[in-house]
């Protein structure tokens, strides 16, 4: 049986930390992202490109899952995200709102399409794409609409999308990873409390130790899939289960 999955993000954080539970779990790996991770694996492939670029990571996807012949098993791991910009809206440029937009969203989507479409060519694959979303995607935080608008608008489409594919089709998961240990939070910690008001929170959560390793996450979330606890559409946060 030949398992594969592609992890977007992967040169840090929670995305290095899935590539690696990955791997050790038997799976050969494609990470996406523009630097390169320290990962050294023999069954590790990497893929230099920008997010922002739809282009190279849709061709990149399917030369992975089909060389030499399809996968009997797939996941598509759509873990890079930014949350920048940061701050009262109507301070923000356009552009950089537009940036994020596509990074946690469009890019996403697309690669969805484009591995849902190389799945359904072989009807003997099973397939399955996490979307990795955010508490800020059901929760509002003032300073953070583009990144709290883009997670909610992820966990809305990743449930269209299950309707669409159904029970025999590609499952699609939505999972938010809770506080992490990761670069994403040094960078909220580094903000204003003008641009971000609730930043003592973060402060404090990692001064008590609160924040969780990322590697901790990733076992959690590979085990959950491999036992097939996550159903079609599941829209679940790591701290619901885990109790
Ligand atoms: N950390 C938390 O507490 C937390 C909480 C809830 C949800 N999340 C979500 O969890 C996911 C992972 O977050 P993290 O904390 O691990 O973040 P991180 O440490 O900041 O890592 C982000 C990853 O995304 C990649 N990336 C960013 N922009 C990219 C681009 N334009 N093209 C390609 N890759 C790009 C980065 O790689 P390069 O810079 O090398 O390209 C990096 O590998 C994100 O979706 C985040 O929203 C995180």
């Amino acid at each position: 049986m030949t398992g594969r999955a592609i992890v977007t993000g992967c040169s840090k954080g929670l995305g290095e930390a899935l590539c690696l539970e990955l791997l050790a779990c038997g799976y050969q790996v494609l990470g996406i992202s523009r630097s390169t991770p320290p990962i050294t694996h023999p069954s590790f492939t990497f893929e230099k490109a920008d997010l922002l670029d739809l282009r190279t990571p849709e061709a990149a996807i399917n030369r992975f899952l089909t060389a030499p012949s399809m996968a009997d098993e797939a996941f598509l791991f759509n873990n890079a995200g930014t949350i920048n910009p940061t701050g009262p809206l109507h301070l923000q440029d356009p552009r950089t709102i537009a940036d994020l937009i596509t990074l946690n969203l469009t890019t996403p989507l697309a690669l969805m399409g484009a591995f849902i479409r190389a799945v359904n060519a072989e009807p003997t694959t099973v397939g399955t794409v996490v979307n990795i979303s955010s508490g800020a995607g059901k929760h509002p935080y003032a300073g953070w609409a583009p990144y709290c608008g883009s997670k909610a608008g992820l966990d809305m489409a990743s449930r269209s999308v299950a309707l669409e594919q159904g029970e025999t089709g590609v499952k699609i998961i939505s999972f938010s990873p809770g506080v992490m240990e990761t670069s994403m939070q040094e960078q909220i910690r580094a903000m204003k409390k003008s641009q971000f008001p609730h930043v003592e929170r973060f402060h404090s959560l990692f001064t008590e130790g609160s924040l969780i390793p990322p590697g901790r996450v990733a076992r959690f979330l590979v085990g959950a899939l491999l036992d097939n606890r996550l159903p079609q559409g599941a829209t679940v946060d790591y701290r619901d289960l885990i109790g």
